[in-house]
């Protein structure tokens, strides 16, 4: 049972007195791999917000990833937690041991649109971004105690996207049944942030 761990521990007893089915379910979750394909990922704004990102949890244990995510002191995020700051870039915490370098992490480069995700690049420690940036190699530059979630303030080398911006591309997913009218100053920004891309600065 190296796969058990504390969390999934309580959440099945927690389950137990739930109903036998749910406890079912967890057990299963405990022992199981994560199955993840592009049908996974969705809709960035029906995930939970936290400060300026998006969390998830595969295995159904969305209060834990949350204590961990609110927590003022950090800590580890629980399997199954998926973090989103921007549509096309997912991070999922795989149970303990699974990926020893990257702390359990795995990086997803996605390609978005009406008709949902498709999964670009995924791994470990390799993984590149389109713009030529590796996941790891940033996001293991956090401190330790925030399991390699950068924010503005963990330790990271920062990425070049304005809050407003990444406000724009979360607003504009087009994964979501709905999105937001854009006022027309958000227009702009969205066109200059495409143009300045294209011309790959
Ligand atoms: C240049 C360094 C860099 C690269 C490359 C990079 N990131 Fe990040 N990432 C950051 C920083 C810094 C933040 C926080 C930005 C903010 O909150 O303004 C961040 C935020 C995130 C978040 C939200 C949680 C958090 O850590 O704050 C996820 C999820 C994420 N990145 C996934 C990825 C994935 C997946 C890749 C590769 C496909 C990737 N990132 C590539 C630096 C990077």
């Amino acid at each position: 049972m190296r796969l058990t761990i504390k969390p999934l521990i309580s959440s099945l007893i927690l389950s137990l007195t739930a109903g036998l089915s749910t406890a079912a379910a967890a057990s299963e979750s405990a022992n199981q791999t994560l199955e993840i394909s592009a049908e996974t990922f969705d809709c960035i704004r029906d995930m939970t917000p936290v400060r300026g990102f998006y969390v998830d949890n595969l295995m159904g244990d969305l209060d834990a990833t949350l204590a961990v995510a609110n927590s003022p002191d950090g800590g580890v995020y629980p399997p199954g937690s998926v973090v989103q700051l921007v549509p096309g870039e997912v991070m999922v915490k795989h149970p303990e041991g699974f990926s020893r370098a990257t702390r359990d992490w795995e990086f997803f480069e996605l390609d978005v649109s009406p008709a949902g995700s498709s999964i670009r690049n995924r791994g470990f420690v390799d993984v590149v971004n389109r713009f030529g940036g590796n996941c790891f190699a940033c996001h293991v530059q956090a401190k330790p105690q925030w399991d390699m979630i950068c924010e503005t303030n963990h330790g990271c080398e920062p990425i070049p996207l304005t809050r407003d911006i990444l406000l724009l591309l979360q607003k504009t997913d087009p994964r979501c049944d709905e999105n937001p009218t854009l006022t027309a100053e958000e227009t702009g920004k969205l066109k200059a942030l495409q143009q300045s891309l294209q011309g790959g600065t």
